[in-house]
């Protein structure tokens, strides 16, 4: 289908639909575009010279429509985020193989400054959720452009092939416009972040079966594969051949790898044809598998960034910055499991889904103090009926406020948090179901214990638990016994490790306050009954900076 691939970016640009289109100016250079810093294996966002840190929500997927808006940005205020995650969908972006439409993406932007808000933009371009629903309808009118997988049985599966050259570069070329379009459009930079597909994979197979697919499965494995997994610790990424078919390689993981490596490869593609047009960070993000039981291949999403494959990838899609975990469990140890498993020195840890049930809110401070540039909770506006009215239900409201306390409470002093995070220096406590005590963590010299419950504010130890597990406590170090602390219905305490003499905690200071411009200003000094039984914390938190000494 060569006569539907645009050919050479002259021409591609040319046909730009000129909407909102203002002259390019050279108002970038890469240093002020939102990056990503790394150090020490760990990592951070800078927007605009400053560390970043997205406190964020996603729309619904049918809602960045402009009649769909004023909900979204009416749960956007609510919950006080400062960052949107929204789709760009290709088949409204390009409606005929020659044009494209930038308004909504325009109308977006425009939207997004008069909220003070930044966006992450999702391409849902050949993949979303592991099909290809939103393929322009021009595309779709060609199956042969858009081959689907052929299960192991024959069957058709709702799922694209990476093996589809045509819609590869059809692709490529609309994500490339899209880039270019934010490069002479967004002067402001607020776009920060850039989404490549939507949970690429498939489901109901492991991999192509189709006999294009056969034959690339019997073919070499690409060697850049085989000597960057080489260097892999885990036996079961190791490759058993210097060479050879995939099956020669990978054994009985061959199927999974397969398939892994060419959507990545697919995927990196686009990444970095977008990428050198406009170099903004670029992630995918994932569907994942259960991180404790290491359940068999076929039994989740194949072929998208799951924790077992995360080094195919990096090695098959270079130019996609971070693999980022949706996270829609919401038991401790597994969300704790995978927190761990994306917050890797060559993997920033970034949440750009999660469930958005009251007790994920407690997640937020988890991931952070896992390292993560960012969160999200998923669909915080309603999806109802068109037009929107901007005015949010009761229910919706009540559900997101968890999420908002956090938010509230993070957003005067984001920087100082991501820096935090950036210097390894945060601890999250979050209550488990059924626990009301957490374990020990020592912090330096001394070592902390969260117990958990509602209680009226420092009184207490509150041993109770809560009803749901809400609770939690952010702590940063800030110095040799000064700590941040922040929490929302629970308490805090800490003893010195070396008690052998006989030594106790005292609180030199609490002082209560807010940050300003990176700065602490302390509103008053906690003390009395409101540090005899240590800190405490309820539903509406405060912002602690702790110092301490012995007697
Ligand atoms: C994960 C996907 O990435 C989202 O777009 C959405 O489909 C949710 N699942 C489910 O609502």
């Amino acid at each position: 289908m060569t006569s539907l691939r645009f050919k050479a970016s002259a021409v591609v640009f040319a046909s730009i639909n000129t909407l909102v289109v203002p002259p390019s100016r050279a108002a970038h250079s890469n240093d002020s575009l939102p990056h990503l810093l790394h150090q020490n294996g760990r990592h951070e966002l800078i927007v605009d010279g400053a560390p970043y840190l997205i406190l964020g929500g996603q729309a619904h997927n049918s809602s960045a429509w402009p009649a769909a808006m004023p909900n979204v940005w009416s749960a956007v205020s609510s919950i006080d985020a400062n960052t949107l995650e929204v789709p760009v969908y290709w088949q409204q972006m390009q409606p005929t193989p020659n044009t494209f439409d930038f308004s909504i993406v325009d109308s977006m932007i425009k939207s997004a400054r008069e909220h003070h808000v930044r966006l992450v933009l999702l391409w849902f371009g050949t993949w979303k959720n592991g099909s290809s629903h939103y393929l322009p309808d021009w595309i779709k009118a060609q199956p042969e452009m858009c081959p689907r997988i052929i299960g192991k049985t024959g069957k058709r599966v709702d799922s694209p092939s990476p093996f589809a050259p045509a819609l590869r570069a059809a692709d490529t070329t609309a994500f490339r416009a899209l880039m270019h379009h934010l490069k002479v459009t967004d002067l402001e930079h607020t776009v920060i972040l850039v989404q490549v597909e939507n949970e690429p994979g498939a489901w109901d197979t492991i991999r192509d079966y189709s006999p294009t697919a056969e034959k690339v499965f019997h073919e070499n494995v690409p060697d850049e594969l085989i000597s960057a997994l080489a260097k892999e610790v885990d036996p079961a990424l190791k490759p058993r051949a210097a060479k050879g078919d995939w099956p020669t390689v990978f054994g009985a993981n061959a199927d999974e790898y397969f398939h892994a490596y060419w959507v990545a490869h697919y995927i990196g593609e686009v990444a970095a044809a977008g990428k050198a047009e406009y170099p903004l960070p670029l992630y995918v993000n994932a569907a994942l598998r259960d991180p404790l039981s290491h359940p068999a291949a076929g039994t989740y999403e194949s072929g998208g960034a799951t924790d077992n494959v995360l080094a195919i990838w990096k090695a098959a899609a270079p130019a996609i910055d971070l693999l980022a975990p949706d996270i829609y469990f919401d038991d401790t140890p597994r969300y704790q499991k995978v927190l761990e498993l994306y917050a890797r020195s060559d993997n920033a840890l970034f949440v750009p889904e999660t469930g958005r049930h009251a007790t994920n809110s407690r997640y937020t401070f988890a991931a952070l103090a896992q390292g993560a540039i960012g969160f999200s909770p998923f669909g915080i506006d309603e999806a109802t009926t068109l037009p929107a009215s901007g005015e949010e239900s009761a229910a919706n409201r009540a559900a997101l406020e968890p999420f908002a306390v956090n938010y509230r409470v993070l957003k005067p002093m984001a920087g100082v948090i991501a820096d935090l995070a950036y210097r390894g220096q945060l601890h999250a406590f979050v209550e488990e179901k059924g626990a009301a005590e957490s374990q020990i963590v020592v912090l330096g010299a001394w070592e902390a214990r969260a117990t958990f419950g509602p209680s009226p504010r420092g009184l207490g130890e509150h041993r109770a638990g809560n009803a749901e597990p809400m609770g939690r406590i952010l702590v940063g170090t800030l110095a040799t016994n000064q700590f941040l602390v922040t929490g929302y219905l629970a308490h805090l305490d800490f003893k010195p490790v070396d008690s052998s003499n006989g030594l106790q905690r005292e609180f030199v200071k609490v002082e209560e306050g807010v940050y300003d411009n990176g700065v602490f200003k302390a509103l008053r000094i906690r003390n009395g009954d409101e540090t005899d039984w240590g800190l405490g914390f309820d539903a509406v938190p405060a912002v602690l900076r702790v110092t301490l000494g012995t007697y």
